[in-house]
């Protein structure tokens, strides 16, 4: 099992304002991240992203993607109809496996991401970067204690004057767990 982790963000690193609007975001990633949601056929989130992408975008949020398995992550959170709640990255890995998937495709937010990071989870990273700068909001990765060293495998442009970075994590190098 495979995790990715997908995201879209502005150049200097953030992934909504801080009352988790999206709006300067482009509508084009959406529309990608609803294939990739069938492709890969699960979505894995953190608690606060689900609430907020529900509450601003009552017409684009998680309940009308098409995807068989959609996961919130949470310390304590009842799970909405047609989610499933689990509370940490490892069960959420250990629920996708049993599924019979293939690759987890974690969502963020970024404290989520951080969260999979500093456990050495993550295999691949898929970004896009939005040309547009928000001078606050949320970040792609909370801060933590956590290194890792990426091979660059792709970059392409994407519609709408983005670019899509895929990174692979090299797994060997995991700085925090590497005696120096
Ligand atoms: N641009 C993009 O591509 C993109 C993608 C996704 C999200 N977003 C935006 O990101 C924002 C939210 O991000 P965020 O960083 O503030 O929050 P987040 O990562 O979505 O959610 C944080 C919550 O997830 C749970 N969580 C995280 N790590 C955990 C762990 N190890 N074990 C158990 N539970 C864990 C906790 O929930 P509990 O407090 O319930 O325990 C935590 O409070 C939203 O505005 C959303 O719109 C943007």
């Amino acid at each position: 099992m495979k995790v990715l982790l997908k995201s879209a963000i502005s150049p200097n690193g953030l992934i909504s304002r801080e009352d988790g609007q999206e709006d300067w975001l482009s509508s084009a990633g959406w529309d990608e991240f609803l294939e990739d949601a069938k492709i890969h056929k699960n979505i894995v989130m953190g608690r606060e992203t689900y609430e907020l992408v529900a509450k601003h975008y009552q017409d684009y949020n998680f309940d009308n993607v098409d995807t068989e398995l959609k996961v919130i992550i949470s310390r304590n959170f009842t799970a909405p109809a047609g989610y499933r709640v689990v509370k940490s990255p490892e069960e959420a890995i250990e629920l996708a496996e049993r599924a019979g998937y293939k690759t987890l495709l974690l969502i963020g937010g970024g404290k989520l991401n951080a969260s999979f990071l500093s456990k050495n989870l993550v295999d691949n990273i898929d970004i896009t970067v939005n040309p547009y700068i928000l001078g606050k909001g949320r970040p792609f990765l909370w801060p933590g204690d956590y290194e890792l060293k990426l091979e660059l495998l792709s970059v392409n442009r994407a519609s709408e004057d983005r670019v899509l970075l895929s990174y692979a994590v090299v797994k060997n190098r995991h700085l925090h767990k590497v005696r120096l």
